[in-house]
């Protein structure tokens, strides 16, 4: 039925297909930042604190009976930890920016968008008529500009990536201050910065030290540096009762994954234990790449620019044979296709190394 189609991606290459890799390649494709995703310690600490309560699966929506004591102490943690008034747990990202963007830009709102921002906000955004402006990517000045021209008396709501997926970039800290000076509600997906930026690995807001305030809304996921599934929003209590009643995946879905969540919660705990020792070890790894590759990274996020989509699938092969595994992410998803390189904690600085050289040469 949609063979025309399906060849059309292929005559692209652009089809994509999921695979089980062999599980002997080192992992440098993967969001597992730090390593925390075969943590069978960890595991083993998550399981043991399910096991301390009668009921292990969700159930019901939050709003019926499926919120779990497991849910309300990972929101209470990561709020006190990262400085927001309230937290609100998430099935995953992507339902973390439908449930954001869908229901906060109400009738006379305008949403002023990155235009890299992630699909999951993209394709919301068509749920928005002409309630959204996008602005050229990380371009304070352009947001700026959009935000000047905008004549209507509603919100004016912000949303940037801490941590662009793609490319690695971190978000302009001028957009933080233009958001102030505007008085727009900021959201702010962390899915790429939070355990992987700041001192405390806690994401842009420590790394340039802003206080969270009533405006700011910070989202991410748990299926990246903090080793789980799941997602999570924290804003003020004000924002968080307003998507309690009005966030359709929250209200309309069953609960996130209690085991997911505990999971999550130990990591989390385990982040903030060891920031000290991590932070030191991510600093590492971007200095060896620095020093093999001359690329400055802010981020656990390295992209090689490639010419086509077949030269970046030629080249997974070319790494793949030699025993890594990076991502080849094409177009559509990205502009111009690259491979996408994470020098995560899970490997030891020897294999960063070696890895590194194959590229280089
Ligand atoms: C920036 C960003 N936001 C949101 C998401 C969606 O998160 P999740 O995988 O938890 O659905 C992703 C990717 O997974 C992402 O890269």
């Amino acid at each position: 039925m949609y063979q025309k189609e399906l060849n059309a991606l292929k005559r692209a290459g652009r089809f994509r297909q999921r695979k089980v890799w062999d599980k002997d390649l080192i992992d440098f494709a993967s969001n597992d930042y730090l390593g925390l995703a075969n943590n069978k310690t960890q595991l083993q600490k998550a399981l043991n604190l399910l096991n301390e309560y009668d009921t292990h699966a969700p159930k019901a929506s939050m709003l019926v009976n499926g919120y779990h004591e497991i849910h309300e102490r990972f929101e209470q943690t990561l709020a006190r930890l990262n400085g927001f008034e309230e937290g609100l747990i998430v099935g995953s990202g992507f339902l973390a920016n439908l449930s954001l963007i869908e229901a906060l830009i109400r009738k006379k709102d305008m949403l002023f968008i990155d235009e890299d921002y992630h699909a999951s906000g993209m394709m919301t955004t068509g749920l928005l008529a002409d309630r959204v402006i996008k602005f050229k990517h990380n371009d304070p000045q352009d947001l700026e500009d959009k935000l000047k021209n905008f004549r209507g008396v509603g919100r004016k709501i912000i949303a940037v990536e801490g941590v662009y997926s793609m490319s690695g970039a971190l978000c302009r800290r001028e957009i933080f201050e233009i958001a102030d000076a505007y008085e727009a509600l900021l959201i702010v997906d962390e899915a790429h910065s939070s355990g992987v930026v700041g001192e405390k690995l806690l994401g842009v807001f420590e790394l340039y030290d802003i206080k969270p305030h009533e405006r700011h809304i910070k989202m991410g996921t748990l299926g990246k540096a903090y080793g789980s599934y799941g997602a999570y929003i924290l804003a003020s209590s004000h924002i968080i009762s307003f998507l309690l009643n009005r966030g359709k995946p929250i209200i309309y879905s069953t609960a996130p994954s209690v085991i997911d969540t505990a999971l999550a919660l130990v990591n989390i705990e385990y982040v903030a234990q060891n920031s000290h020792s991590l932070y030191k070890e991510i600093k590492q790894h971007q200095a060896i790449v620095k020093e093999y590759l001359n690329i400055k990274l802010h981020s656990l996020i390295l992209p090689i620019i490639m010419t086509n989509n077949e030269m970046t699938l030629s080249y997974q092969k070319k790494l793949e044979a030699k025993g890594y595994l990076v991502g080849a992410i094409r177009q559509p998803t990205v502009e111009k296709p690259i491979l996408r390189i994470i020098p995560r904690l899970g490997n030891v600085e020897n294999q960063l190394k070696s890895m590194l050289y194959e590229i280089k040469i």
